[in-house]
């Protein structure tokens, strides 16, 4: 059987642009899971290479490399987002950092960047605060909406990437950054963030990091607000609750704007 976008039976290594080709093609082809389905895009490509012929050490090794070329550019990231949220992707529940940052804050308006299916965004409307988030993947925006109506909740989405988001000036009480493919390290954001967040709003940022966190230069990139909180997590010791099977390190930081 010819399956989700393979057209040859291919049991030769295949080089970075036929699996690149391949991937697109059978992302293309995915049909949408139930939301709060767990992720199983690897299994499905898995799969769809081995009714394909493809021999099961190849597939992996194809699946692995996909990990690595969708870093290539943000484009290939859209395309590997796009897949990941036709297969489930990711926890439903909201980030534990988060609660407990807004643990007697009084609810404002909040921006979840790299929003994905919205966990965090629904949490914060259903606790008050009036909810925006952006991401560049349509599919994870739509099954977000999906969730807050069945939820009764009313949040705002916007599809964009950070390179071209407008966060505005004294725009927001919070900024979420929830593994949203920022780094803590990277000086870009915390301009953007301070200008764009009122006096006293807060940012909450988690993610993955691979290797050592650089804390260097860090208050030197957060200048302009007060560190609350700063977590280097050794894998294992904390979960990273978007891949809690995976021994990633994960950083958490909080800071309000003074
Ligand atoms: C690991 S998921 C996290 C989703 C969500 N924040 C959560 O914690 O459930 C990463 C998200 O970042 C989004 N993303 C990655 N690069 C992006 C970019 N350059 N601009 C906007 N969104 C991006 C992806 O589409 C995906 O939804």
């Amino acid at each position: 059987m010819i399956c989700a976008g393979l057209s040859t039976a291919q049991t030769a290594p295949a080089t970075d642009e036929q699996i690149w080709t391949e991937f697109e093609s059978f992302s293309q082809k995915l049909t949408p899971q139930a939301p709060g389905a767990t992720a199983g895009m690897r299994a499905r490509y898995l799969e769809a290479l081995k009714a394909n012929g493809v021999p099961q050490a190849e597939a992996v090794r194809r699946y692995d490399q996909i990990n690595t070329l969708r870093r290539a550019s943000v484009e290939r990231e859209k395309v590997y987002w796009d897949a990941s949220f036709k297969s489930g992707g990711g926890p439903s529940a909201p980030l534990r950092l988060l609660q407990e940052a807004l643990y007697k804050v009084k609810p404002g308006r909040a921006l979840d960047a790299g929003m994905g299916r919205g966990r965090n965004t629904i949490y914060l409307a259903s606790t008050g605060w009036e909810a925006t988030g952006y991401d560049m993947s349509a599919d994870a925006l739509k099954v977000a909406q999906g969730e807050a109506a069945k939820a009764g909740m009313k949040i705002t989405t916007v599809e964009a990437k950070h390179e071209d988001f407008a966060f505005g000036e004294d725009q927001w009480d919070l900024i979420v950054c929830a593994y949203c493919y920022m780094q803590p390290s990277d000086a870009r954001w915390p301009p953007v963030f301070l200008k764009a967040l009122r006096k006293g709003g807060l940012v909450v940022f988690q993610t993955s990091v691979g290797g050592q966190p650089s804390w260097s230069g860090l208050s030197e990139n957060w200048k302009g607000f007060h560190i609350l909180r700063m977590e280097d997590l050794d894998a294992g010791v904390v979960d990273n609750d978007w891949a809690p099977s995976r021994s990633y390190r994960t950083v958490a930081l909080v800071v309000r704007k003074e």
